[in-house]
């Protein structure tokens, strides 16, 4: 079959369309035949090595870890799961979906409604996340408003989608003009280019001086600290990623400086759900009924043929993307 592979870490030229073995399932395992390919963060941590867990897998590391599709074959453990069934794939083995198949373990596949569009498919684990980091992770502060900074790529959009739909307040920003225009169309209240005005004012002014409940920051570094000054009373800094840095231990400890504003600081990895199957699958049932009745609307950036993956993390490199990149077979 037709896959990208990789065989070292590197820029999107590491990229490599390949043919290789088609994957055979095991007894625990679906074979699926993938229509789309999403197109990640996680996809750029395993090809630039910041993530080098995989490296084992040289040469010939099929990368990726979300597609979509019909399932071809199930193996002999996993009956609940029927040939021709419409399906998406969120493969916490962190590899193995820029592919024409994949084959993994059953807990990694979700099936779908017949009535999903399934080239909005890949985009779900943003709706699964935004709705843990809003509902689950969240939970504790008074819940009225929140600011994502560099909120229009993939989980920013499924963010303000969700937190709009449950009637909260959302303040967003972007580096860029063109990306608050779009993240403007989702519907965000406040939107604002973080290269052009200060997060402290906007956010004080947009909140009448409250502070905003929720700072949803993927990026820490040496900034982390300022994020407590437009904080509201019992809020909280909820951490996904750091990509400039974890906060260091001093920074840390400003939460206890806080305990007068009794702030919060959680970080969050979907992992969390790795040994809580059942817990995943509410949110799942709730993301999939609002994404069928069209209360919440995937957004795709582009559509590349798998073969121009290399292309597609060229974009994402550049930090282009708005809503969901994604490859087709
Ligand atoms: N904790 C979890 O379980 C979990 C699960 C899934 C994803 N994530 C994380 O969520 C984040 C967003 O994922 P996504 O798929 O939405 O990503 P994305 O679409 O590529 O980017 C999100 C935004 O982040 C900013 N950005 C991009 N590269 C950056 C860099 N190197 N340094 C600082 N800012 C950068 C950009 O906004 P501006 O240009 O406007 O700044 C971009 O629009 C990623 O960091 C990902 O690893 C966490």
């Amino acid at each position: 079959m037709k896959a990208v592979v990789i065989d070292r870490f590197g820029g999107p030229e590491v990229l490599r369309y390949s043919e290789v073995p088609k994957p055979v399932p095991n007894d625990e395992e679906v074979l699926v035949r993938n229509a789309y390919i999403g197109v990640g963060k996680p996809d750029f941590l395993v090809r630039s090595g910041k993530d080098t867990l995989l490296a084992g897998r040289f040469p010939n590391l099929v990368i990726g870890n979300e597609c979509a599709g019909i399932i071809e074959a199930v193996g002999r453990e996993a009956g609940e799961f029927r040939p021709g069934q419409k399906v998406v794939v969120n493969s916490g083995l962190g590899y193995g979906a820029y592919a024409e198949y994949i084959a993994v373990p059953k807990k990694f596949v979700t099936v779908l409604p017949e009535e999903y569009p399934l080239q909005s498919a890949p985009g779900f684990l943003n709706y699964l996340v935004a709705y843990a980091l809003l509902n689950e992770a969240g939970r504790g502060t008074d819940g009225q408003s929140l600011y994502i900074r560099g909120a229009a790529g993939g989980i920013g959009t499924a963010l303000i989608q969700t937190a709009l739909l449950q009637g909260i307040d959302v303040i967003a920003s972007a580096s860029t003009d063109q990306k608050c225009e779009y993240i403007r169309t989702l519907g965000a209240q406040c939107v604002f280019n973080y290269n052009n005005e200060q997060q402290k004012d906007v956010i004080l002014d947009h909140t009448g001086g409250r502070g905003v409940d929720l700072i949803y920051d993927q990026r820490a570094g040496v900034r982390f600290r300022e994020q407590f000054d437009y904080l509201a009373d019992f809020g909280m800094i909820l951490l996904y990623n750091w990509l400039e840095g974890c906060p260091s231990l001093d920074q840390l400890d400003t939460v206890i400086e806080q305990a007068n504003h009794a702030s919060a600081i959680r970080f969050f990895s979907f992992h969390v759900y790795d040994h809580n199957p059942e817990r995943l699958e509410k949110i799942r049932r709730i993301c999939i009924e609002r994404i069928v009745s069209g209360q919440l609307k995937p957004v795709l950036y582009d559509d590349l043929p798998l073969s121009e993956a290399r292309r597609a993390h060229e974009q994402m490199d550049r930090g282009e993307v708005m809503g969901k990149l994604i490859l087709h077979v």
